[in-house]
């Protein structure tokens, strides 16, 4: 196993009230996996994916990475076990602007004391891997929303992570430019990278093996994905589900 989550909860604290984000989640993920996490809005995907990948604290409850108990970590041993093991994909790419392709995915091995000449054989290796070969020097505003996509995703995969965490990796592209994205994360799942992913599109979703729904901070659901038509259904079913709760509580008062 090279996930396990285990009765995990992440409350916020606003003012009076407790924002349970996350209640009592636990998911075991084995190595190869690649999961589709879907839920609507507020259910607590991003939380998980943030908590999951040692970004965000939790309030309750264990992480267990490649068999160590990685609840109790500090800061330091966060972010270097987040620079070996693990790779981040966010929707709205987080580069930074000013800095060149090469160099905005040499960042990580800048963190791990990767030396220069070393830096930048990898950075153009992952460069190439994702179809930007000829782009080294430019910088995020010089390329197109779906080339800084796949400048974000090398930089993810440069340090070789073990997990890939992704949170809606083809919400903020055109759907040619998200078809890219979502044939890269197959090949690297193919290739053997263990990858969680959050989307609200059930055709991405689909791209994925497994299938985990979130509702209310918790997994309302997980399984196989067999289907695109299935994915579609089980989604909607509990996106009604919410709708008709809502309207129940409406029709008591
Ligand atoms: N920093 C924060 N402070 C307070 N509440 C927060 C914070 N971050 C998230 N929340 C709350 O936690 C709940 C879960 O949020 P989260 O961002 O995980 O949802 P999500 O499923 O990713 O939604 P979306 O599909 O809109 O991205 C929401 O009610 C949200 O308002
Ligand atoms: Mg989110």
């Amino acid at each position: 196993m090279i996930l396990k989550i285990n009765k995990v909860s992440k409350h916020y604290q606003m003012g009076d009230n407790v924002i349970k984000a996350l209640n009592n989640v636990s998911l075991e993920i084995e190595e190869g996996e690649f999961l589709a996490i879907m839920g609507p809005s507020g259910s607590g995907k991003s939380t998980f994916l943030q908590v999951a990948s040692m970004l965000a604290h939790l309030t309750s409850g264990q992480i267990n990475l490649k068999g160590k108990d990685v609840t109790e970590y500090n800061e330091i041993e966060r972010s270097k076990l987040r620079n070996q093991e693990i790779g981040f994909i966010f929707q709205q790419f987080n580069l930074l602007p000013r800095t060149s392709a090469i160099d905005n995915v040499a960042l990580p091995l800048v963190y791990a004391k990767v030396n220069n000449s070393e830096r930048d054989r990898r950075s153009i290796e992952m460069l190439q891997k994702v179809g930007l070969g000829d782009r080294l020097q430019n910088t995020p505003a010089q390329l197109s929303g779906g080339q800084q996509q796949r400048v974000a995703i090398a930089r993810a995969l440069v340090n070789n992570p073990s997990i890939i965490f992704a949170d809606e990796p083809a919400g903020n592209l055109d759907s040619k430019s998200g078809e890219e994205i979502k044939k890269l994360l197959i090949d690297l799942n193919k290739e053997g990278k263990t990858i969680i992913m959050v989307t609200h599109e059930p055709d991405d979703a689909s791209i994925a093996k497994r299938l985990v729904i979130f509702k209310d901070g918790e997994i309302v659901n997980d399984s196989k994905i067999k289907s695109k038509k299935e994915v579609e259904k089980k989604n909607h079913n509990i996106i009604q589900d919410k709708l008709s709760k809502k309207t129940k509580l409406k029709k008591k008062k």
